[in-house]
This record gives C-alpha cells, sequence and structure tokens, in this order.
C-alpha cells in the first residue's frame, strides 16, 4: 500500500559506514522541508586502531547507537514516536550489515507505529544535503560529489533528475586523501587531518601529478596520485633514513600541503569544465570532502569571478548524517517522485549506482 501526504514528518536513518545518523524534518505544503534536530555518533575512534572501517564492528555498533540517538533528536524536536509520519533509511550504497541495521531499525519502527517507509539513496542525500543549509540552492545546478566512495560531476534539474557528467575511474577524491594521510601517519579517515597539517606547510615543495586535468571528458583519476605520493615520500625517507612518519614535521606538513593542492586543482578545473559545458550558473558541493577549506576557497574564488554560485552543505553535514536522508525522503515524496510503502519487508544495496534511481 503507498501512502500520499502533504504535511508531514519524516525520521530518517543512516548508517551506510561508520556512522549513525538520525534526524527529523518536516513538510508543510511545497514549502522546503525543515530540519527540527539531528544527531551524530561517529565510530572514528573505534575504527582508529585498524586502520579502516571494521564491517562486522561497524553494524554491532550501529545497533546500539540508533535507538538512543532516534530518542534524542525526539527529544530535541519536541515530539513522540507517535508524530513520526514516515521512517525513512539509507537503503545504499555502503556495507551490507551496516545498512541493514539501519533498514531494520526503520522498518520495525514503522510496523510498530503503522507508518509507511522509505529506502533512499545515500549520494542523493549528500546530493540534496545543500538544501538543508542557510543558503539553499534552487535547481537546476551542477553538482560536484565528493565523499569518502565517491567522486561525481553531475547535472541535476530536480528531484530524482540527475545526468551523471564524470566520475572517477579508479579512486575517490576522499579515498586519495586518505590513503595519502594513512601513509604519512595522520591515522584514520584522514582528510581532515591532513587538510590541518597541509595549512604550515608549502603546496609547491612537490610536483605532484593532476591526473587528467588536461584531458577533454570530466572524469577523474586519483590512483596515480597516492602512487606519487607514496613515491616521494618513500624517497625522503631514504634521504633521511627513517620512516615516512618519523620524518620531520615541516617536510610532512609540504607533503600534504602539496597533496591537497594537486586533489583540489582537480577538482576545481573539472567543476568549472562542467559549468562551461552545461551553461549553468550554479554549482552545489557535497560529500565529506566538501568541508575541505582550500577546495571552497578556491571555487568560491573561481566561481565569484564568473558570477557563479556555489553552495554547500554546513560544515556538520558534509559528511555522513540522518538530517540528509530525512531530507532526501521529504524531498522525494514532495516532488512526487516516490511514494512511502507499509510493506515492510525490507532489502538493502551495498551496491547501487545513483543513475538506478532516475526518474527521466
Ligand atoms: O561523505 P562522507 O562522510 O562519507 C562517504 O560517504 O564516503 O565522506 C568522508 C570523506 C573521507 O574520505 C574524509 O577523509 C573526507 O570525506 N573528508 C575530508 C575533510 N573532511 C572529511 N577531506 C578533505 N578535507 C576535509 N576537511
Ligand atoms: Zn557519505
Amino acid at each position: 500500500m503507498s501512502v500520499t501526504l502533504q504535511n508531514f514528518c519524516v525520521l530518517g536513518i543512516e548508517s551506510s559506514c561508520d556512522e549513525t545518523g538520525v534526524g527529523l524534518v518536516d513538510v508543510c505544503g511545497t514549502d522546503l522541508p525543515v530540519l527540527r534536530a539531528h544527531a551524530l555518533f561517529s565510530q572514528i575512534d573505534m575504527h582508529q586502531a585498524y586502520g579502516g572501517v571494521v564491517p562486522e564492528l561497524a553494524s554491532r555498533d550501529h545497533i546500539r547507537r540508533v535507538l538512543p540517538l532516534a530518542r534524542q533528536v525526539l527529544t530535541q524536536a519536541n515530539r513522540r514516536l507517535g508524530d513520526v509520519d514516515v521512517l525513512a533509511f539509507t537503503r545504499g550504497p555502503g556495507l551490507a550489515g551496516a545498512l541493514l541495521v539501519g533498514a531494520g531499525v526503520a522498518c520495525a519502527l514503522a510496523a510498530a507505529l503503522q507508518k509507511p517507509v522509505l529506502g533512499v539513496h545515500h549520494l542523493e542525500g549528500h546530493l540534496l544535503s545543500p538544501f538543508l543549509s542557510a543558503d539553499p540552492p534552487c535547481f537546476p545546478f551542477v553538482a560536484l560529489l565528493v565523499s569518502g566512495g565517491h567522486t561525481q560531476l553531475m547535472r541535476v534539474d530536480g528531484v530524482g533528475q540527475y545526468q551523471l557528467l564524470g566520475e572517477t575511474l579508479d579512486d575517490a577524491a576522499g579515498e586519495a586523501f586518505d590513503k595519502s594521510a594513512k601513509l604519512l601517519g595522520l591515522g584514520y579517515p584522514g582528510g581532515q587531518a591532513l587538510s590541518a597539517l597541509a595549512q604550515s606547510g608549502n603546496a609547491r615543495a612537490f610536483h605532484l601529478p593532476r591526473p587528467l586535468l588536461h584531458s577533454h571528458g570530466l572524469d577523474f583519476s586519483f590512483a596515480g596520485l597516492k602512487t606519487a605520493v607514496m613515491v616521494q615520500a618513500k624517497k625522503l625517507a631514504a634521504q633521511q633514513g627513517c620512516a615516512i612518519t618519523a620524518l620531520p614535521m615541516s617536510v610532512l606538513a609540504d607533503l600534504a600541503a602539496s597533496t591537497q593542492a594537486a586533489i583540489v586543482d582537480v577538482l576545481v578545473a573539472k567543476s568549472l569544465a562542467a559549468l562551461h559545458g552545461t551553461g549553468l550558473e550554479r554549482l552545489v558541493v557535497a560529500g565529506g570532502v566538501g568541508a575541505n577549506r582550500l577546495l571552497r576557497d578556491r571555487l568560491n574564488a573561481e566561481c565569484s569571478g564568473r558570477a557563479v554560485q556555489v553552495h554547500y552543505p554546513e560544515l556538520d553535514l558534509c559528511t555522513d548524517n540522518g538530517a540528509m536522508i530525512a531530507m532526501a525522503a521529504a524531498m522525494r515524496l514532495q516532488a512526487g517522485v516516490q511514494t512511502a510503502h507499509c510493506d515492510y519487508a525490507f532489502d538493502v544495496k551495498p551496491r547501487w549506482a545513483l543513475e538506478q534511481i532516475l526518474t527521466r
């Protein structure tokens, strides 16, 4: 049974990887949905010791966190569980076991409340997260989706109307940050730490490749950059007769700054090329790497000179969170591109291309 709604409240659950997130948004007619509360628990400290996400530990921790977080969100929003009209969860892509926790809890709550449920694409959550900001965009726009697992440029004409313009052929931008950071001994996920260290470094100290910078297409490739960082770091360590992680802080900072500059140069150039190619004058940046200060500064500078508006999610909503899942569900229902249903049999899609949810 599908359900049609006008004014409603959505509770969204995110559990695709190493963050448990819950968010609550209200929809009133055709107005932009409003975020009432959200809460997050990051498992990063738990996975640090292993140098990356351990899927089984991630799933078990989501189980521990999700209901207390839901309670916290309801209290913050001054609502009771019975006030929730729709339950939403991240259906994919992500870690299968982790996704099943959010899906299972959302469907169990929905079944108990006899309310409809809806599975959401994680990347659509990121893509629509700037609509939660104080300065929301309007359609159409070019979106640069830069997360730990994805790097894509999309043309976005409306909710569910996404055209892939280009994507990474190998590693994602976040992966390039994380793998370089790990090599330099900055822990996991190292994007933020590498960017912090880069602040005291010289971005011109080492010349690292900018893969596909001058190619005509809008695809990316970051695997070669990661290798180049490793070759450079090993060379420096051999010269100094020490381990890479024991290199002087100033050298590590120069490596970090040079790596960040190479990644950002490519992201900025391809975003500008996508704007030019589509003729659109609005850019939306979403996903964890969208929190990067240099990327924001460079895009702001380049776009202001071209009369292009750039929109970002609020900093705390750049990385994974439940607010974006509630928001994506709310916007999909509002736009009529998906209906919520009361069939509580669920599945998850660990591998799921965004193009597969298109409405045209
Ligand atoms: O979107 P997200 O939370 O998770 C995925 O869906 O993958 O993105 C996480 C990624 C990680 O690779 C992390 O290192 C990166 O975003 N990240 C950053 C920064 N903050 C998070 N990368 C560069 N600079 C940052 N400030
Ligand atoms: Zn994400």
